[in-house]
């Protein structure tokens, strides 16, 4: 989809396109923990994280970019491109890191390469689903609400 490509952060963060299924895999090491914690309090194991991560992986048009620091994958983000009436958009399916890497900037590293990525190639916007926990993040990073729309399921008994 595009060029392997290295973006250098602040604190020895190198961003990299995530353009292997090995690499996904290791960002499945660091999935559960991330998850299992709060505000989710999910209850992944490898098997889990990696039948959903490879899921996204083999996504039409999948994107994703992974953090490392000292060589060691810290973070990820990964999603895929949609078309949409008004253009394509990016749909960013997770964006995860480490819980001992949390709260020093990767997320927001990561958050930055994607509006880069997506922004080169013109797609018109980026949209998510998350917790209300995590809206102050994604507000820092320039994210609205979009008020009048909401999730809903339907629990098969
Ligand atoms: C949410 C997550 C991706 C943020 O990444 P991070 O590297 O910890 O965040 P950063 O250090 O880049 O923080 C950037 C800013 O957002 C704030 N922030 C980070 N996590 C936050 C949270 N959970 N709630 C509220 N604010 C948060 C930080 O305080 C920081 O604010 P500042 O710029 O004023 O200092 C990360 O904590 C994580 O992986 N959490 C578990 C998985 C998850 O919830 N993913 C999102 C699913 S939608």
């Amino acid at each position: 989809m595009h060029p392997t490509k290295e973006f250098t952060m602040e604190h020895n963060i190198i961003i990299h396109n995530i353009k292997a299924i090995e690499i996904l895999e290791q960002c499945v090491e660091i999935y559960p923990a991330a998850y299992n914690a709060k505000p989710w309090n999910d209850n992944w194991n490898i098997q889990t994280a990696k039948a959903l991560l490879t899921c996204y992986y083999n996504t039409p048009n999948f994107m994703g970019w992974a953090a490392r620091r000292n060589g060691q994958i810290i973070g990820c983000a990964i999603g895929n491109m949609e078309p949409y009436y008004s253009g394509s958009i990016f749909i960013l399916k997770e964006l995860f890191v480490a819980v001992n890497c949390q709260g020093t900037g990767v997320g927001s590293g990561l958050m930055a390469v994607v509006k880069e990525e997506v922004k080169k190639l013109d797609l018109k916007m980026i949209m998510l689903f998350t917790r209300r926990p995590l809206f102050d993040f994604y507000i820092k990073s320039g994210f609205q609400e979009m008020v009048e729309a909401g999730t809903m399921v339907y629990a098969i008994e």
